[in-house]
């Protein structure tokens, strides 16, 4: 396995293969991301290469958000990768990725003051995720777009853990006539029900039993469900009631359809149950899809 840090390596690698699928991550690589990775490489085909893009994104991360603190673990993932099988992991740094000084902290060149930002439609940013993470998914779809142009991929592979992500991420390829097939892969969780996330890795044991209350509260929702209700307000206030001592401070409990991001009074299929806590000041997401 190669690892590669500049943009010409890359596309001096990529220039010997007619196929390459990506899988792009943020590092701090855990099971969820393998699922990704694994189905990558089950669906290789001959002469393709399997690409893990590792980079913290500095313009998906908003002012007081995790960005200086988000894990970085590049050697464990180097070594988790190869282990999958994977052909390159792309390491590049910001100033190798946008153009700018290699100051960490140069933050204003990476502003939309200096340059192209892709910007995902209003209507389907202002709800869920995009709403609290003002330009977040701005700084996700720029980056996103950039990545699939250095690495050329014709597949990339997203976590369904990200709905709202994979969801734009799909609608930017439609908008923009791109040439990349949008693979999405199921959620992950541990033995207790917890949707794998990099930032698990700030829980205490507190922390982490309030923060299985997203699962219990998602389980509920299906439990009724299967059950024949379908009726969103009688499922919403079933929920709700397993936050019982405020164990978590909901950012949002919403029922969408999956197709459009509308908010929907009944569930059929395709609807999107979604939330998001903080769980001693952590922001978690997790969500199921009917
Ligand atoms: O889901 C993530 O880890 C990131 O948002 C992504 C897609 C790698 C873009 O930085």
């Amino acid at each position: 396995m190669e690892v590669i840090k500049t943009i010409s390596d890359l596309k001096d690698f990529i220039k010997d293969y007619n196929n390459v699928s990506l899988v792009p991550t943020m590092g701090a690589l855990h099971e969820g991301h393998g699922a990704l990775i694994k189905k990558a490489i089950t669906e290789k085909t001959q002469n393709e290469k399997v690409i893990v893009s590792i980079f913290v994104n500095p313009i998906q991360f908003g002012p007081g958000e995790d960005f200086n603190k988000y894990p970085r673990t590049l050697n464990e993932d180097v070594i988790f990768c190869e282990e999958l099988g994977v052909d390159v992991v792309f390491a590049p740094n910001a100033a190798t990725m946008y153009g700018i000084s290699s100051d960490e902290n140069d933050n204003v060149h990476l502003s939309n003051n200096y340059l192209t930002y892709v910007c995902p439609p209003y209507l389907l940013v202002d709800k869920l995720c995009g709403k609290s993470r003002v330009g977040h998914f701005d700084g996700v779809a720029t980056v996103v777009l950039k990545l699939f142009n250095i690495t050329q991929a014709k597949k990339a592979y997203f976590g369904q853990k990200d709905a709202q992500q994979l969801f734009l991420i799909k609608k930017m390829v439609k908008d923009l006539n791109l040439d990349v097939d949008i693979k999405s892969v199921p959620i992950v969780r541990d033995k207790n029900g917890l949707a794998l996330s990099s930032r698990n890795k700030y829980l205490d044991e507190d922390g982490y039993n309030k923060a299985l209350t997203l699962n219990k509260m998602l389980n509920k929702v299906k439990e009724l469900y299967d059950k024949g209700v379908v009726n969103v307000k009688i499922l919403f206030e079933e929920a709700i009631l397993l936050n019982n001592d405020d164990k978590v401070e909901i950012e949002y409990f919403e029922f969408l359809d999956f197709n459009n991001l509308e908010p929907v009074n009944i569930v059929t299929k395709n609807t999107i149950v979604a939330i998001a806590a903080k769980v001693n000041k952590i922001r978690l997401i997790d969500n199921m899809i009917f």
